[in-house]
């Protein structure tokens, strides 16, 4: 665990360290402010970068984040040539694109955190609503990590039941809108921070999947050449997920107002692109 805040992931790594009697695992965890111990990793995940504070949309983030991101993409490209990175820090899909540029490394082995958590946070509220298991409510949200992220309700479904069969519209919307602003949900709590729990539920995730070459498809911001009819962005896919990294993108078919929400969030993500400087 890497962090420039001096002592921070010394303590944090040995605290985590601690909990390996109990929770059963060997794996050592290190703390460090330094890159060297990191050398020759797999997977890094990078959460890097200032969260937002009450009001703020995560592209209020977006330069001092780009320069936070770069230096330690150089720095994993310098220790870890090979490996696969993960994505946390936002905002989401442009710090994706920065890491890629910065690294050189091939799409397969950069990809973002977002959709996992988007789609955790929907089902979980599914869940609430419906009283029903989190485990039996299949979802997917795409798009972009911001309010204009797209849950695919048509492919909404309980046990594989369509969610139509469970709520009208009226009742689905606000469940909808309450996913998108999920993140904002909690930093309005919070005050000084953005959500912890969830997005490292989300990463592990995603780890999981490629560690242990399990080829799940996840929903994960990945770079698109051409797929759903858009080259030269991240967005959030349908991605399968194993030992080399993204292996694939899926192309799902959308009803044409889900394809549209589709195309105004790749144009949210778009837009910030424009003032990047890193
Ligand atoms: C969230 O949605 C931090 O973007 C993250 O909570």
């Amino acid at each position: 665990m890497v962090d420039v805040a001096d002592g921070i992931p010394q303590g944090k790594a040995l605290d985590q360290w601690e909990s390996a009697p109990v929770e059963l695992f060997d794996t050592r965890v290190i703390g460090s402010n330094g890159y060297e111990e990191t050398a020759g990793s797999d997977i890094v995940v990078i959460t890097a970068g200032i969260a937002r504070k009450p009001g703020m949309s995560r592209d209020d983030l977006l330069n001092t984040n780009a320069g936070i991101v770069k230096s330690v993409s150089e720095q994993i490209k310098a220790t870890s040539p090979n490996a696969i990175i993960i994505v946390v820090s936002n905002p989401l899909d442009i710090m994706c694109h920065v890491a890629k540029q910065v690294t050189g490394f091939p799409r397969e082995r950069v990809i973002g955190m977002a959709g996992v958590l988007d789609t955790a946070r929907y089902r979980s509220f599914l869940a609430e609503a419906l009283d029903v298991s989190v485990q039996d409510i299949q979802a997917m949200v795409l798009g972009g990590h911001g309010d204009t992220m797209v849950p695919l309700t048509s492919y909404t479904t309980i046990s594989g039941i369509p969610i139509r069969q469970f709520m009208s519209d009226e009742q689905l919307a606000p469940i909808v809108q309450r996913a998108r602003d999920g993140g904002a949900e909690i930093v309005k709590y919070l005050k000084t921070g953005s959500a912890y729990y969830a997005p490292s539920s989300g990463a592990v995730e995603m780890v999981d999947a490629i560690v242990r070459d399990r080829k799940r498809i996840l929903p994960c911001a990945a770079w698109l050449e051409g797929e759903y009819g858009m080259s030269g962005l991240y967005l959030g896919v349908p991605c399968k997920l194993g030992r080399k990294g993204l292996e694939q993108i899926i192309e799902v078919e959308l009803t044409s107002d889900e394809r549209a929400a589709l195309e105004r969030s790749a144009d949210a993500v778009r837009e910030p692109m424009k003032t990047l400087s890193f």
